[in-house]
């Protein structure tokens, strides 16, 4: 049985169809990619399957429930992890706080016991604290847990996302150009990392990148869409060598 099953999934922005009848099916422990120019629908696929969007038409399964039209929280609950094109961390809070917030959910005490300070609420927070700590310590971030992640490099802060991410432990991590803005040495980095939590962690890992020594070094299969549209899906040796994807990246004059 396949992780993800997307069939048929169309959305429109008013008059502008950014997703266009997009078959999809991603089966466990494999790396997929996700590419295509700016604007092609890459980061909407994702805002629709974590629940950021309802999409107009289709339906999307996870792990053998229908999930389109759920709220973002609801689909993070149910093992899917994700990062964003643009880094967003809580600036005002540490790096252990920022960890520890993605526990919001699941924490196991209410108002009551936070404004009392309850034996329930000081216990549970212990533990989130403790667990948030194991998993800086996995990442090698233990250092890191007291400072704000605006005084750190780049670099680091997509480690700090990637680590928040996994903090629930999901099945499936979508990451959204996780190489964008990194220095030639942070990619080389950023790969070996991305292959260690693969391993390290057993899930399925499906990224968006702009950046083809990622892509083609990390993925096992990649689906290339244009305007919303798919257009070549295969090995990354097939589509590195795929007609319409070399012309939908570099225009009609390419070949
Ligand atoms: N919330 C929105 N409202 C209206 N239009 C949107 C919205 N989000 C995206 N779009 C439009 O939908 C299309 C697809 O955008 P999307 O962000 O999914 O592209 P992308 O493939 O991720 O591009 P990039 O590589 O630049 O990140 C674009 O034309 C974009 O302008
Ligand atoms: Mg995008």
């Amino acid at each position: 049985m396949s992780l993800l099953k997307i069939n048929d999934m169309t959305h429109r922005f008013g008059g502008l169809t950014a997703v266009s009848n997009l078959n999809y099916e991603l089966e466990d422990g494999k790396i997929y990619g996700l590419i295509g120019p700016n604007g092609a629908g890459k980061t909407t696929v994702f805002n629709l399957v974590s629940g950021f969007y309802n999409p107009s038409m289709g339906e999307i399964n996870y792990n053998g429930e229908v999930i389109n039209g759920m709220a973002p929280h609801d689909v993070a609950s149910r093992q899917i992890g994700r990062t964003f094109q643009n880094i967003r961390l809580w600036e005002d809070m540490t790096v252990l706080e920022n960890i520890k917030m993605s526990h919001h959910f699941k924490l196991g005490y209410n108002l009551i016991d936070v404004f009392f300070k309850t034996k329930k609420y000081q216990t549970r927070e212990k533990e989130i604290t403790e667990e948030a700590m194991e998993l800086l310590e996995v990442f090698k971030l233990t250092d890191l847990a007291h400072e704000r992640p605006s005084s750190l490099p780049y670099g680091i802060q997509r480690r700090v996302e990637i680590a928040r991410a996994l903090s629930l432990g999901p099945k499936l991590l979508m990451l959204d150009e996780p190489a964008a803005g990194l220095s030639t040495a942070d990619v080389v980095e950023l790969i070996d990392y991305i292959k260690w939590v693969h391993e390290t962690f057993n899930i399925t890992i499906w990224m968006i990148e702009h950046q083809m020594q990622v892509i083609m070094s990390l993925c096992d299969r990649i689906k290339v869409i244009d305007f919303g549209q798919e257009i070549a899906d295969g090995v990354p040796e097939e589509i590195q060598n795929n007609p319409e994807v070399i012309k939908a990246y570099l225009g009609d004059g390419a070949i």
